[in-house]
């Protein structure tokens, strides 16, 4: 196989969703469809409960085995498949959103009961913001919950989503008949099977809806299907792949993750449709998977499980050219080379030590404390990706030391665990105390922890009431400087150095923005 068919045949996706909408079950199905896992139960795992606020040893487990489920990858077909892990824990959403800038495409889950619910709204916004084709999955057709016209109506209001169903429920809850498969012009009769992996036998190829079959195995329910089906037809548009992969519309299938139902439906039809590796904008210019030379770019780091070794993995995505290993690669923002012997890839659920990866892969590569998340790998060309940026945080707190004879520890710690993304660092300048900002409360407990058991170095909390942190440019460096000047206490620099503005409030962020109109204030780090 030459490169430009390996890199048209994979797909490089992430699933996400409200917490409980079922993203760890239909990953599960997933790989248990591509023969990535064979048990149900092994992906389960990899999941902070959600009422764990303070669980640390679930912490700990989820850091380490997150490790080799962060990607999970699997042929299925012709396809390469790369599946991008997201925290469900909404504390972690940064994590998401950065996880996001290395998938081709996003599959949504949605909780038939619950509709969409909030996670759902922000998570979905980045991808919209980013032009990422979207596919929706609704899940637990087994319960009872909303009606499928309710439901499709709701996302497309809520997020501002037009959507295409290419399958359509028969009953929901004890009704629960099963699907007619649109795309692929079948009947799927629903029967309750968390184990059985082949779904296909329950599977009927049919002409159309007015076909007998409907009658024979759903009776009564047929007519009714056939009149909601007819109003299908008349309200949404008819599939266009071009407009999905534009964003501009997003195909919808029905399912029961829990019942391995559905799921071979949206995974075949996934495979064909999703977008294979896409062109990525760097400074320079917009590198092409086709492109010769190798490019690629860090979007997560992890630390590793052992806490002996303080070794990490970034991952890598490879965005143009071959990855090889034992080759060197520019580090463009360090300004040197590096060359990797052990780079490890996520086949099948395993770390394996990869000879080469194709645009779409993922690359695990060991680090030892040098790389941030969006640092760029090339074979020379000086140039950095661009669309990898820190959010503005909502939540603060000034970090102080508990141990003043490791200060030298608690210091590298800190700036370790910002390049890892945990949190963001300011130093406030009127008192040079360092505020640790963060999108959920679970991070501090984090950030204490694994100072504690990483770094020895002992760290105390101090609660600090602001309401954003943004980041703030002038073109006028006389306004610049008069701003500072009347907003003294509230200025910081975060740890490239960039200017910080802290508001308190809302009030005090809106009064700042109107009587400094030529102030910009940035709610990404990148402007
Ligand atoms: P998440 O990753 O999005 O947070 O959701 P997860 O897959 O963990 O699913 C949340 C709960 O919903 C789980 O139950 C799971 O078994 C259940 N679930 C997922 N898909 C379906 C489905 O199609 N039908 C039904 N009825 N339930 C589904 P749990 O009780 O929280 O966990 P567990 O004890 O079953 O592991």
């Amino acid at each position: 196989m030459d490169r430009i068919q390996e890199i048209h045949r994979r797909r490089t996706f992430a699933i996400i969703s409200h917490p409980d909408a079922g993203k760890t079950t239909l990953t599960e199905k997933l790989l248990l469809f591509g023969g990535a896992i064979r048990v149900a139960g092994a992906v389960k795992s990899n999941k902070i409960k959600k009422t764990a606020t303070s669980d640390f040893m679930e912490i700990e487990r989820q850091r380490g085995i997150s490790v080799a489920t962060s990607v999970m990858g699997f042929e299925y077909g012709e396809y390469k498949v790369n599946i991008l892990d997201t925290p469900g824990h909404k504390d972690f959403a940064e994590d998401t959103f950065r996880t996001l800038t290395a998938a081709d495409s996003v599959i949504v889950v949605i909780d038939v009961a619950k509709g969409v619910e909030q996670q759902t709204e922000k998570l979905v916004e980045v991808c919209k913001m980013r032009k990422i084709p979207m596919m929706f999955f609704i899940n637990k057709l087994d319960r009872p919950g909303l009606d499928a016209f309710e439901l499709l109506d709701e996302i497309e209001l809520k997020l501002n989503c037009k959507v295409t169903p290419l399958s359509w429920p028969i009953g929901m809850g004890i009704d629960f008949k099963g699907v007619y498969n649109k795309y692929e012009s079948k009947l799927d009769i629903f029967a309750k099977n968390s184990q059985v992996l082949n779904d296909e036998g329950a599977s009927i190829t049919v002409e159309s809806t007015d076909d007998k079959i409907f009658d024979d195995k759903l009776g009564e329910a047929a007519d009714k299907f056939r009149e909601e089906y007819e109003l299908v037809s008349g309200v949404y548009d008819e599939f266009e792949k071009e407009d999905y992969l534009n964003g501009d519309i997003c195909p919808v299938f029905f399912g029961s993750a829990l019942n391995n139902f559905g799921v071979r439906d949206l995974l075949n039809c996934f495979t064909e449709i999703a977008p294979h590796p896409q062109p990525v904008e760097t400074d320079l210019k917009i590198m092409k998977p086709e492109d010769e030379k190798f490019s690629g770019f860090i979007f997560k780091i992890h630390a590793n499980i052992d806490p002996n070794h303080r070794s990490r993995i970034a991952f890598v995505k490879v965005v143009s050219g071959v990855f090889e290993r034992n080759k060197n690669y520019y580090h463009t923002k360090l300004n040197r080379n590096f060359k990797f012997n052990n780079p490890t890839s996520f086949m099948a659920s395993k770390k394996e030590i990869v000879e080469e990866a194709f645009p779409g892969d993922i690359v695990g590569i060991p680090d030892t404390g040098n790389f941030k998340i969006g640092d760029t790998f090339t074979e020379g060309e000086k140039m950095n990706f661009v669309g990898i940026p820190n959010f503005a945080p909502e939540k603060f707190q000034y970090i102080e030391n508990a141990d003043p004879l490791k200060s030298k520890q608690l210091n590298k710690g800190i700036l370790q665990l910002m390049d890892e993304g945990v949190a963001q660092l300011f130093i406030r300048t009127a008192n040079n105390k360092k505020i640790i900002g963060t999108v959920g409360n679970l991070q501090f407990e984090v950030i204490k922890y694994r100072l504690k058991h990483e770094y020895s170095a002992l760290s105390r909390f101090e609660p600090l009431s602001l309401y954003r942190a943004c980041w703030i440019t002038c073109d006028d460096d006389k306004k610049m400087k008069e701003f500072k000047q009347k907003n003294g206490f509230f200025i910081a620099e975060d740890k490239n150095g960039n200017d910080i503005f802290l508001a308190e409030t809302a009030w005090s962020l809106q009064r700042a923005q109107e009587k400094f109109p030529d102030v910009k204030f940035h709610f990404k780090s990148e402007f």
